[in-house]
């Protein structure tokens, strides 16, 4: 499953996710989660008489991932605010916790939304999620893409190796499952 943090047309994590869901062989599918924007502000009380029907899809879809991949802008040095909120709905599901999870932002900034992923990170840690070592930055991410896809050879190589190590976490954590009974 893929989340992405940004609603904008056009948008360069957009096209991340995309092309992530491209790069999926046989015998693996990335599905873009694009409910985000619909999720109501999270709010403890609304959650505790009973989140509505559009967080428990969240919350279902996300329980039924064997790996998510986010994807995020950087806004003003933090995660955007849409993911923050959808994040928000989950803490009390707990769908995340032991969960694969990696993080990978795309700006036009040299520093390729470094912060957003840092804060996006601590924040999935909390949550319990298992976050992947291979979670990435891109800067200057606007020149490396072409027709809402990622064309920079460099960057595709290491998506590749995010997906890589989010097919591998999930084995990994089903084949320990199976043992476990
Ligand atoms: C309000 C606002 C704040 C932003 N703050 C940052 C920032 O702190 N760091 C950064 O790298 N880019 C920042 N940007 C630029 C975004 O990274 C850029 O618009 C990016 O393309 C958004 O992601 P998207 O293409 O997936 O929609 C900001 C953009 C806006 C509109």
């Amino acid at each position: 499953m893929a989340i992405v943090g940004s609603l904008r047309e056009g948008s360069l994590n957009r096209s991340v996710a995309l092309t992530a869901a491209d790069m999926c062989g046989p015998g693996t599918e990335l599905t873009i989660f694009e409910g985000l924007a619909g999720l109501p502000y999270f709010e403890h009380d609304v959650e505790v008489a009973g989140p509505p029907a559009s967080v428990m899809a969240f919350r279902a879809e996300l329980k039924s991932a064997d790996a998510v991949l986010i994807t995020c802008p950087e806004y003003a040095a933090g995660m955007s605010g849409v993911l923050k909120n959808g994040l928000e709905w989950i803490v009390g599901g707990g769908e995340l916790v032991g969960k694969p999870v990696a993080v990978v932002t795309a700006s036009p900034a040299t520093t390729g939304g470094e912060r957003a992923r840092a804060w996006t990170t601590e924040t999935l840690r909390m949550m319990g999620a298992d976050v992947l070592p291979e979670s990435m930055s891109i800067p200057v991410a606007g020149p490396k893409m072409k027709g809402g896809r990622v064309a920079d050879e460099a960057t595709l190589d290491q998506l590749r190796e995010v997906l890589a190590a989010m097919a591998r976490s999930a084995a990994e954590k089903t084949a320990l499952a199976a043992a476990e009974g």
